[in-house]
Formats: C-alpha cells, sequence, structure tokens
C-alpha cells in the first residue's frame, strides 16, 4: 500500500483545497459519475413531481393560506429541479433521460399523494420531503468533496429550502391533523420508497407488489377553484375597482383600498394559471419553470394585499374576493385561450395607465407600505410581460396575431351578471362603504361623502375587466 506524503502542508497553513475539505477527505474515492447522476436524476425526479402536485392543487386547495403556500413551494421545486437538470448535462451525460421514471414505484409514491385529498395530501407532501431531504444529505456525505464540487453546490442550496418547506409543513400538518390520523397513510407511503429502494435508489429496491389506494382511477386535474369560508358571495362584480381607480373623484389615500382589493383578488391568478401548466403536457422544461414563478408572483401580489388590508385595520372579509374570472377561464377557455387572455391583460398593464400608475398612486397616498407593495408588482408585472412573450407569443406568426387571440378568447367570457342574479347566485351587494369606513375609522378620518357613495359595479363589462 502506498504510503500518502508525509506531513504535507499548505503554503503558509492557508486553508487548502479552496476552503472545501481535508487532504484526509480528498484523498478518498468518491462515486462515479454514473452513480451520481443515477442519484441526481432521482432527486430531480422527486422535485419535478413535487412541482407538478403542488402546482395543479393550487387551484382546488380551498384553503388560502395552503394555496399560497403550495405556489411557493412549486416554484422553490422548479427552480432546484432546473439547476439539477443542468448539472446533469454537464456530467457527460446526452441523452440526458430526465423525463423517465426511475422506479414504477417511486412513480406510484407520488401519484398517490397526487390524488391524496385534505389534509392527507399536506401529510404526504410532508413525508416526501422528509425522504427528499435524506436523499440530498445522503448524496452530499457520499459523493466527492472536491470533484463533484458543482452537484454539493446546488444540493446546499437546495437542502436550505428543502428545510424550509419541511418546517412549513411540519407546522400545518400538525395544525390540520391534530389527532395524528395520517400516520398510517404516511406508513403507506413509505412502504412505496421501500419497494423504490428510496428516493436516492440507495436501498435495496423489492419487488413486492405496489397496491394503488387513492390512485387507482387515472388522475383528473380538478379545474374549479375552491376558496375557504371567509371568501363568500363569490359571483359578486358589486364594486367596479378600475372605475374607481382611475377616476379623478377619488383621493389617492381612498385609492389605495382598491388597489389592495385588486391585488388580494388576484388569487384568481395562480388559480388560473395553476389550470394552463396543468392541462398543457410536453412543453420544454424552461415554460413550467418560468410560468411557475409568475404563480408564485401572483399568489405574492395577493398576499401583498392581505397585508396591505391588516396594515390598515380592514377585515378583508368584508370585500367580496370573488372567483368569477379563474371560475369561467378555467371551465370555458382551452389552455391557450386562459393564456391568451392573460397576455392581453398584462399587455395592458404596461403603458401609461397601468402599474406606473398604480405606483403613482401608492406614492401619493403618503402610505409607505402602499408603494412598496406597488413597486414590487410592477417590477414583477414586467418580468410577466417577457414571460408571455418568451411562452405565449412564440406560438403565433406575429404579436398581433397573439394579441388578437387573446382578445378574442376574452371577448368569448361574455358578462354574467344578469344570469348570476337571475340563478342566485350573487345580488352583487356593494360591499364597498362598509370596508371603506372601517379603513377610515382605523385612520380617525372621516369618510369623503363621495367616496362613501361609490356604487359604480362591473354591469355590462367583460368578466371584471381586470389587471393582474
Ligand atoms: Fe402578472
Ligand atoms: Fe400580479
Amino acid at each position: 500500500m502506498t504510503t500518502p506524503l508525509p506531513n504535507y502542508t499548505p503554503y503558509k497553513n492557508l486553508p487548502p483545497l479552496a476552503g472545501l475539505c481535508s487532504f484526509e477527505e480528498a484523498m478518498k474515492p468518491g462515486l462515479s459519475i454514473e452513480e451520481c447522476t443515477t442519484r441526481l436524476k432521482r432527486i430531480h425526479y422527486a422535485f419535478k413531481r413535487l412541482h407538478e402536485i403542488l402546482t395543479a392543487r393550487v387551484t382546488s386547495e380551498p384553503i388560502y393560506e395552503l394555496k399560497t403556500a403550495f405556489a411557493h413551494h412549486a416554484h422553490l421545486c422548479a427552480e432546484h429541479a432546473t439547476a439539477i437538470r443542468q448539472r446533469v448535462s454537464e456530467m457527460r451525460e446526452p441523452p440526458l433521460g430526465l423525463d423517465e421514471v426511475p422506479h414504477p414505484a417511486l412513480e406510484v409514491f407520488f401519484d398517490e399523494i397526487r390524488a391524496a385529498p385534505n389534509v392527507e395530501f399536506v401529510a404526504g407532501i410532508q413525508v416526501s420531503l422528509d425522504m427528499l431531504d435524506d436523499a440530498i444529505d445522503q448524496y452530499i456525505w457520499h459523493t466527492h468533496r472536491l470533484t463533484d464540487r458543482p452537484s454539493i453546490r446546488l444540493l446546499r442550496f437546495a437542502a436550505i429550502e428543502v428545510d424550509d418547506m419541511r418546517d412549513y409543513f411540519n407546522i400545518a400538518l400538525s395544525t390540520l391533523d391534530e389527532d395524528n390520523s395520517t400516520r398510517e397513510w404516511q406508513d403507506d407511503l413509505i412502504a412505496f420508497l421501500r419497494i423504490a429502494g428510496g428516493i436516492s435508489g440507495l436501498s435495496k429496491s423489492s419487488n413486492e407488489p405496489i397496491v394503488r389506494r387513492y390512485s387507482i382511477t387515472p388522475y383528473h386535474y380538478d379545474p374549479v377553484p375552491q376558496r375557504d369560508e371567509r371568501f363568500t358571495d363569490l359571483w359578486n362584480q358589486g364594486v367596479n375597482a378600475e372605475a374607481f381607480l382611475y377616476s379623478p373623484e377619488f383621493t389617492a389615500k381612498d385609492k389605495v383600498l382598491m388597489m389592495l382589493y385588486k391585488r388580494l383578488r388576484e388569487i384568481d391568478v395562480p388559480e388560473m394559471m395553476a389550470s394552463i401548466l396543468a392541462e398543457t403536457p410536453g412543453k420544454p422544461w424552461g415554460y413550467y419553470r418560468d410560468m411557475s414563478r409568475q404563480i408564485w408572483d401572483e399568489a405574492r401580489h395577493s398576499m401583498m394585499g392581505e397585508v396591505g388590508f391588516v396594515a390598515l385595520g380592514v377585515d378583508w372579509t368584508q370585500a367580496r374576493i370573488t372567483w368569477n374570472w379563474s371560475h369561467r377561464l378555467n371551465t370555458e377557455c382551452t389552455p391557450l385561450e386562459r393564456h391568451g387572455v392573460l397576455f392581453f391583460i398584462e399587455q395592458g398593464l404596461m403603458p401609461k395607465t397601468g402599474k406606473r400608475y398604480e405606483y403613482e398612486v401608492a406614492t401619493d397616498s403618503g402610505l409607505p407600505l402602499a408603494k412598496t407593495i406597488q413597486d414590487f408588482d410592477w417590477a414583477d408585472e414586467v418580468l410577466h410581460a417577457q414571460i408571455g412573450r418568451e411562452w405565449y407569443v412564440k406560438q403565433f406568426g406575429s404579436l398581433q396575431e397573439a394579441l388578437d387571440f387573446g382578445d378574442k378568447a376574452w371577448s368569448k367570457i361574455t358578462s354574467n351578471w344578469a344570469s348570476v342574479k337571475e340563478q342566485g347566485l350573487t345580488e352583487h351587494e356593494n360591499w364597498w362603504p362598509v370596508l371603506y369606513k372601517q379603513a377610515c375609522v382605523a385612520a380617525n378620518v372621516e369618510p369623503d361623502a363621495k367616496a362613501l357613495e361609490y356604487a359604480t359595479t362591473y354591469e355590462g363589462r367583460r368578466a371584471d375587466r381586470k389587471s393582474n
């Protein structure tokens, strides 16, 4: 056996090997490229499936806190899947084979979570994140600390966010499942992973039979948005927020309330965009990644509205955070038409009257938080216009054709003002005065008489002509 060089020290005792590890560690052989790519592909598969599953649930999850968290976590999973795809492509690995299923039981594991109802879904995500965390830790532990440093680097970043997600789901599960009723279900899921040899495939896989529970019937994406009980009167179109916002008759401070309403109502955008992703298979990975970023942004915009209302002493449940837009687009348009409508609306936000105007109103209001919110909302919207040009417009011969298609799809959604009223779904109640008065009380100011009287509705408008 060869004896290593004795007493080898770095120059002036500086940290050796760029500070990555000791010579003792670096002199041990590590995993092969083949072993690394096999494991990375399995970790990638987990991120990809989690991204897909969480995105699809954004629409039908009723609880607002979970809905927005799913949008966030789906985005994180898409980002880590992207980084791993890039890394695998650097490891002499053409063709990439990143879209293959690593093991049938691993597929069933995620299919089962995707099909699980309510709290079982949360429990399933929780257990999958624990297992994913283990797979990442094992990879970092086993691979060579110097030769495979690029993989270690990106997995360390991934581990930070997987830990954040685990924290979230641990708390969510303990809140929603006080009596631990999902324990057995989690054990069933772990059994699938055992058959698959774990997420990373390190343990021996087995030939035990795979018996599906929730995913026996083929998966069907549910396009109908759901909301929790704080959201009432969901077809209400009784307060035209845009007409107020663009009217010269009202103060910037009062307009901020309508802007916050518009922000919070944006929860319908992730609900709608999730349907585009769920029903548009076969696109390049970059499509799903970019669209997921936008879904998360729109969920964030909605939460900015929520925060704004709380900060101004307003109970937002007094407003009617409707689902008219997402419900109708998801059930009456094709995925491409939905994308067209989204692009058509977002294009309209870029000129003077759009996001710049909203930012100026926020600035004039003297409410620093409103300014912060609109500043970032505007920046995000510029990014969304770019995403639209990249992934929507390029499917058409020209920008004009793409806009025309969106406009036409949007016209398909004719006003349902009268029909929802006739069906007894809403009275289009004017919720504004109650909300406005509450804000005035909290700010200790007298309501403006004209603002208090505001009663312009969406009657005769295209399904609430709105901005995202
Ligand atoms: Fe947007
Ligand atoms: Fe937005």
